[in-house]
């Protein structure tokens, strides 16, 4: 039954068949750098690589500050049934012109371990689950991928998303404007989709209060 309780009242965690979807927590900086400080690998338009530990330290604090100011849900994926980090995925809540969340951005990487698996895939279907039932008001699911990113513009294809268009020199990446392939999940294209039905429920694991818990809700 969708609702409109925030899901900043309680980090929502999430059961897949193999992963665990939970809150990312600063000691996981040393599994997330395993796969994020791997230079040597070619490197992917947009996607963060980190030179030192410091720099994952600083995006486990971005995405846990993202959170705790209501801007996006950010989740470590673990393979269960260890607790060890392999991916995150984020899912940003957009407000647009009016207080309700009408439309939300998903972004997601994987250590490169565990690439073409499907896992990346189950974890996107929990999450848009997740977000379709939870927020009766969100219409759409957007997507940015980068031209030169043919593995997650299949995925997307493959999850539903349509292809809106291309948006040229739309963002800087290490200095170059790059195009990005827009593509979105509206809530009539998952409804329709038997991939979003074969899924157990997303909410599978009831999460324990969180600190915003006693908080009230300003929308
Ligand atoms: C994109 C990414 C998240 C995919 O994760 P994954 O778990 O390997 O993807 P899945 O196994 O769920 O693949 C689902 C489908 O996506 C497509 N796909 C995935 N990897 C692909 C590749 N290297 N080449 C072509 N298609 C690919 C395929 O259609 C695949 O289905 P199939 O294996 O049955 O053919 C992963 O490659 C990654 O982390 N890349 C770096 C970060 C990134 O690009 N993030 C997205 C930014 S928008």
């Amino acid at each position: 039954m969708p609702t409109n309780q925030s899901p900043y009242l309680q980090f929502p965690k999430l059961a897949t068949t193999r992963l665990r979807l939970r809150l990312l927590r600063p000691e996981d900086d040393t599994a997330i750098f395993a796969y994020k400080g791997r230079l040597g690998e070619p490197r992917i338009p947009r996607i963060e690589q980190h030179a030192d530990i410091s720099e994952t330290q600083y995006f486990i604090a971005k995405c846990l500050s993202k959170f705790y100011s209501r801007k996006a849900l950010y989740w470590a994926i673990t393979l269960s049934p260890s607790d060890k980090v392999i991916g995150t995925l984020a899912l940003s809540a957009m407000h647009g012109d009016s207080k309700m969340v009408h439309r939300a951005e998903i972004s997601c990487a994987l250590s490169p371990n565990y690439h073409r698996k499907g896992l990346m895939s189950e974890a996107l279907i929990a999450v848009i689950n997740y977000a379709f039932q939870k927020w009766n008001t969100l219409e759409r699911i957007h997507s940015e991928v980068s031209v030169d990113n043919e593995p997650s513009f299949q995925m997307n294809l493959k999850l539903g998303f349509t292809l809106e268009g291309v948006l040229r020199n739309y963002t800087d990446d290490g200095g170059n404007l790059i195009d990005i392939r827009i593509l979105s999940l509206l809530r009539a294209d998952w409804a329709a989709n038997s991939l979003y039905r074969n899924e157990q429920p997303s909410h599978a694991l009831q999460p324990p209060l969180g600190p915003l818990a006693s908080q009230s809700l300003k929308s």
